[in-house]
């Protein structure tokens, strides 16, 4: 068996979580704050001019802000600051201006722009193990109940994975549902995309072949974010089974086995292509895995069907083919596979900038195998995670989450 990967847990990912401020202290370039806990944390005094939002400098949260960053001197300095009976810090600065700021706002942000450290969010990791904690909800209490659509959200975002139940065959039905979640990407295949198993197949979606698990359309600038597989007609008994892959699972054990293919696959350029003559040609270079500003992995692509030919300097190429083979070498693993055979009426949400999808190959002459799949901008499903936790899990709405790959 696999280790169990260091982000398999899940931390504290609470910055806004209520935490007692027993005193606040005036630095001169910082602004110290004693939790009841006998934490101390420290914020910049230019970061804490800078949020005011009162009517001159602007509401943040809408986007309507008026104080830029060169409006405030580096040497600015708080005259007073107290925290009213309410919980509210008031400060009055030293050319006069008065900033109140909401009740914790400080504890909140101590965490994210003070000393103390940024929670991030953790994704929860996963390898052939998902079975027990893959989220499965039902059609009818995703359309109808936002609380449920939250909780899937939720999953979605902690796994990068969530199965839906009880969807009906009709193509509105698909819309319908992936519509809660956000947006639904119109590309050059459409809207919404029946993949049946046929002879003159366009894409290797429309084989009965095996495919390797991998992201979809790596080859877009902007790949697609999440997608909905909704099984139509399955050949159960005939292959076909789906194999599921935590690309940031994966990623990991790169980072402890072979840190430095991991390494390489974070900087090396990747071109992924797909020509359909006369008609659409695309082309990106990128990295298969974006890193954030910490180090943590925040999206991959990959897909070995569309590799194009590398560039590359001679004494480099060998080295980055052979990290695109031990990743390749992963992600076939069985160890790392979630596998799966769909039932009709199923929905797979999956994540495609951390998840990768495959499928054994099967016998299209015993049966007929029909997915119908659409695609969802991935910051449209983070924007209605983030819109619902402020009213379910108001502690989660402003974590950072992992943004994909974003180069
Ligand atoms: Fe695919």
């Amino acid at each position: 068996m696999l280790d169990t990967p260091k982000h398999s847990v899940t931390v504290d990912h609470s910055p806004a979580k209520a935490r007692s401020v027993r005193s606040v202290r005036n630095e001169g370039t910082r602004v110290a704050i004693e939790f009841t806990d006998g934490e101390v944390g420290r914020l910049s005094m230019r970061w804490l001019r800078l949020a005011c939002e009162c009517e001159t400098c602007g509401d943040t949260a809408s986007g309507k802000r008026w104080l830029t960053p060169a409006d405030i001197p580096a040497d600015v300095r708080a005259a007073s600051i107290e925290i009213s009976s309410a919980g509210e810090t008031d400060v009055v600065w030293q050319d006069g201006h008065a900033s109140r700021f909401a009740a914790g706002f400080l504890a909140a942000h101590i965490g994210q722009a003070g000393d103390l450290g940024a929670p991030r969010f953790q994704p929860a990791l996963w390898s052939s193990d998902l079975a027990t904690r893959l989220g499965r909800f039902a059609f009818d209490a995703v359309v109808e109940d936002d609380e449920v659509l939250f909780h899937s959200l939720r999953a979605l975002r902690d796994h990068g994975i969530a199965m839906l139940t009880g969807v009906p065959a009709e193509p509105e039905a698909t819309l319908r549902v992936a519509g809660r979640y956000g947006p639904v990407r119109e590309t050059s295949y459409g809207k919404v995309f029946d993949l049946i198993s046929r002879p003159d197949a366009r894409v290797a979606g429309e084989t009965a072949r095996a495919q390797i698990p991998h992201t979809d359309e790596p080859f877009r600038y902007s790949p697609p974010g999440f997608i909905f597989f909704h099984a139509i007609r399955t050949g159960a008994g005939s292959g076909g089974t789906s194999l599921m892959v935590d690309g940031f699972q994966v990623a990991e054990v790169m980072r402890r086995n072979t840190p430095e293919l991991f390494d390489l696959l974070t900087r090396h350029g990747v071109i992924f292509h797909r020509e359909h003559a006369g008609e659409v040609f695309f082309s990106a270079e990128a990295h298969v895995l974006s890193l954030d500003p910490r180090g943590a992995v925040t999206g991959m692509r990959y897909n070995d069907r569309c590799l194009a030919p590398q560039t590359g300097a001679v004494d480099a190429i060998d080295g980055l083919i052979e990290a695109l083979a031990e990743l390749t070498r992963l992600i076939c693993d069985p160890q790392n596979q979630f596998q799966h055979q769909l039932q009709p009426g199923e929905v797979l949400v999956f994540d495609n900038q951390r998840v990768l999808h495959g499928r054994t190959a099967f016998d299209p002459t015993l049966a007929i195998r029909h997915l119908r799949s659409c695609n969802l901008d991935r910051d449209g499903v983070h924007s209605a995670f983030r819109t619902l936790a402020r009213r379910f899990a108001p502690d989660e709405a402003e974590t950072v989450l992992y943004q994909g790959a974003i180069f």
